[in-house]
């Protein structure tokens, strides 16, 4: 393997997502086991600019597997998003003699890395961190598995609830514009209706259905509403107006928010993340450069920053109808 670069630099930035720390792991000890050194950047963009760095041996990332969140940090930098700011974090980088960036983030964190590339041609290799998975390239991104886990989870409990007071539950999930996390969970919690952005289902048709669901036997309903869904404008109207328009259901909304996106990432997320490790630093080390790494057919493959960013995955339209199916 050609080996021109000496020093990886590595940080985490967006809205954190398990198995980050995994990456992060994985980033440090591929380094240690090229004879690289390696360097960690604290809270993304912000830290790059002000050098907030720490040098990461393959000790220094014992005990982190298992741990959500990240042990760098993360922020969103206005900063960044300037010129200047863009200026001094290369500055920054050359100082401290990095050569290569690994960027652990979403869409936003990949435009900042391309930036750096395009206008100081500075190595940079993405890891798709996101619980949303909205990233084209990869069929899973960082954190998506373990989100998934926690919405079950949380499904699994409402519904004791729910069906001991015979309720109608809304629950809202996040997933920013994009309803994967709406759809899967949906699916895995026996969910009756599931809100998502991608598809309109309109307000009538879903109350023509729960009406449905409830001539059929069903006492007690789960909605999985996606926060990016626009059928209400949001989820209080929506519980309003099935109120007004549905005699005799005892309807509550659950919003599960950011719990999502903490705990213990999952066996699978794990593997991923350690794998996606591996792949960005020997890639850097390859001279390859401006690429995300992604899982594609259970391999490991690089996509072009600027197509990972392009677009939104589509939602996989056979699991649409399955969860039709079920809600029978
Ligand atoms: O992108 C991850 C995500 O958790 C989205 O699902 C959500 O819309 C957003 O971040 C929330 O951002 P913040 O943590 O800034 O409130």
């Amino acid at each position: 393997m050609p080996n021109k670069i000496k020093k990886i630099g590595v940080l985490t930035s967006g809205g954190d997502s398990p198995g980050m720390n995994a990456a992060i792991r994985s980033v440090v000890r591929t380094c240690a086991y090229h004879n690289i050194e390696c360097v960690g950047i604290y809270r993304g963009y912000e830290g790059l600019i002000e050098g907030d760095f720490k040098s990461m041996d393959a000790r220094s990332v014992k005990g982190i597997i298992n741990k959500g969140g990240t042990i760098l940090k993360s922020a969103r930098s206005k900063e960044f998003r300037t010129k200047e700011g863009r200026q001094q974090a290369f500055n920054k980088l050359v100082e401290a003699g990095i050569e290569g960036l690994v960027v652990v983030g979403g869409d936003g964190s990949f435009t900042g890395a391309m930036i750096l590339n395009k206008e100081f041609d500075f190595p940079v290799m993405g890891i798709p961190g996101t619980i949303d998975n909205d990233i084209v390239g990869t069929t899973h991104t960082l954190g998506f598995d373990t989100a998934l886990n926690t919405v079950v989870d949380a499904i699994d409990k409402i519904r004791d609830t729910a069906s001991s007071h015979n309720r109608l539950f809304f629950i809202e999930v996040m997933g920013r514009d994009v309803g994967h996390i709406a759809l899967n969970t949906g699916i895995a919690g026996g969910a009756e209706e599931i809100l998502i952005p991608e598809e309109d289902l309109g307000l009538d048709r879903l109350v023509e259905s729960l009406k449905r669901s409830r001539k059929s036997g069903k006492t007690s309903s789960i909605v999985i509403v996606a926060e990016g869904d626009k059928i209400g404008k949001n989820i209080f109207e929506l519980k309003d107006y099935v109120d007004e328009n549905m005699e005799g259901y005892d309807v509550r909304v659950s919003v599960l928010g950011h719990m999502q996106r903490g705990g213990s990432p999952s066996c699978f997320d794990r593997v991923l993340a350690s794998r996606m490790g591996v792949k960005a630093v020997e890639s850097l080390l390859e001279g390859k450069s401006n690429f995300m790494v992604g899982l594609q057919n259970n391999n490991m493959e690089l996509t072009p920053l600027d197509n990972a960013i392009k677009g939104k995955t589509k939602i996989n339209l056979e699991l649409l109808r399955v969860s039709d199916i079920m809600s029978t």
